[in-house]
């Protein structure tokens, strides 16, 4: 499938950023390619940092893939408490099924 997908960002504080993002390229590759903050990547992507944690909302259910054992190893370290709801945004990729998901930022990613 061509085309854009819809996808949003919302902070905790409330503010949502829409982004038009390319399918195959990763959530966190389309936070940072639209200035989303909050999404840091240090690692670029590499599942070594935990710095793309967000939390996804309904849509995403049943949709997501399979969490790595290096992804849920990374989640534990992550900053912001971790949710049954948690991921790696450098771990799922923009698919025409996450039209319209929300990923929530947590407050900090350090
Ligand atoms: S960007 Fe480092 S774990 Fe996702």
């Amino acid at each position: 499938m061509s085309g854009s997908i819809t996808i949003r960002f919302r902070k905790e504080s409330g503010q949502q950023i829409e982004v038009q993002a390319r399918p195959g390229i990763s959530v966190m590759e389309a936070a940072v390619m639209n200035n989303v903050s909050g999404i840091e990547a240090e690692c670029g992507g590499a599942c070594i940092c935990a710095t793309c944690h967000v939390y996804c909302d309904q849509v995403t259910e049943g949709v997501l893939p399979e969490m790595s054992g290096e992804e849920d190893d990374m989640l534990d370290m992550a900053s912001a408490e971790r949710r049954a709801t948690s991921r790696l945004s450098c771990q799922l990729r923009v698919s025409d099924k996450l039209e319209n998901a929300v990923f929530v930022i947590p407050e900090n990613q350090f």
